[in-house]
């Protein structure tokens, strides 16, 4: 099984292994427009997907699509810039790559982050929801498909995916630098469309919070392989229908870029206790 999703991941992740010597616990994955955070580490080093055996480039403005290992105010870290996403056309195996490499790479915790529309009409762009739960309507599991125990369970339980313990980290670090952080529920369309409004009126009466296109594959993937997962998504417009306005990703990025301070003070308080949840 040479191009097993396994052989894939450890792969890529000897790949990783070979480019640094550094051994981060800690991962962010980084989504739309919030890659600015990647400035701040020191001693980096970069590896951009293209670079990595089987990755493919990713294909959307405001995704750029590299490893990033150093250390932010002292705690070593690797983040992702850039994911795939099921929308671009890839298969499900190719969008759980990445989470297979970081837990082969050694990564016992990953903090993913997303932008998403806010379904709770009490959610302002800006706001900052750390994600307790979610809701997959991608129209499969992404595990569906030929099982190898090497990348762990085959029903892989979801009772406790995000984390309670880094539910408990975010909210302190959020406390101590004064970003007020939501909780709530997110909830994985496939997109590329946005949702209409009578779909938005759907996924709030369905228990969702915030809606968006990715995250889901990547935390199923990551809980299969055993590691602590954790996700904020940071809210980057009122879902369609909410506030009257036409939607665009241009919006989305500017948002998110306008966040990105925030979710870099909140992610480099929270580093040092994640990486010590071990
Ligand atoms: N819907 C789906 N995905 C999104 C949205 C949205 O409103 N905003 C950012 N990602």
């Amino acid at each position: 099984m040479i191009d097993s999703p396994f052989e894939r991941a450890a792969a890529a992740a000897a790949f990783l292994q070979d480019r640094t010597s550094l051994r981060p616990r800690v991962a962010v994955v980084l989504g739309s427009g919030l890659g600015g955070i990647a400035d701040h580490v020191a001693d980096r080093v970069e590896i951009p997907f293209d670079d990595l055996p089987g990755f493919p480039a990713p294909t959307v403005p405001g995704h750029a699509g590299k490893f990033v290992v150093g250390t932010l105010l002292g705690t070593t870290v690797l983040l992702q810039c850039g994911r795939v996403h099921y929308y671009e056309g890839h298969d499900f195996e190719t969008v759980m790559l990445p989470p297979r490499t970081l837990a082969a790479f050694g990564i016992q915790t990953a903090l993913f982050t997303n932008a998403a529309g806010g379904l709770d009409p009490a959610m302002r762009p800006g706001d900052i929801m750390i994600v307790e739960d979610h809701i997959n309507l991608l129209g499969a599991n992404p595990l569906r498909g030929a099982h190898d125990g090497r990348l762990g369970a085959r029903f892989v339980d979801l009772s406790t995916a995000y984390d309670h313990a880094v539910v408990g980290v975010l909210l302190d670090a959020g406390s101590r630098v004064g970003i007020p952080l939501r909780r709530g529920v997110y909830v994985a369309v496939s997109g590329p469309s946005y949702e209409t409004p009578a779909e938005v009126r759907m996924l709030r009466a369905l228990g969702a919070d915030a809606v968006g296109m990715s995250t889901v594959p990547e935390v199923i993937a990551a809980r299969q392989r055993g590691l602590r997962v954790g996700a904020l998504s940071l809210i980057t417009n009122r879902a369609a229908g909410l506030a009257g306005e036409p939607l665009s990703h241009a919006e989305v990025e500017r948002e998110a870029k306008r966040a990105t301070v925030a979710i870099g003070n909140l992610v480099a308080e929270a580093l040092p206790a994640l990486d010590q949840l071990g």
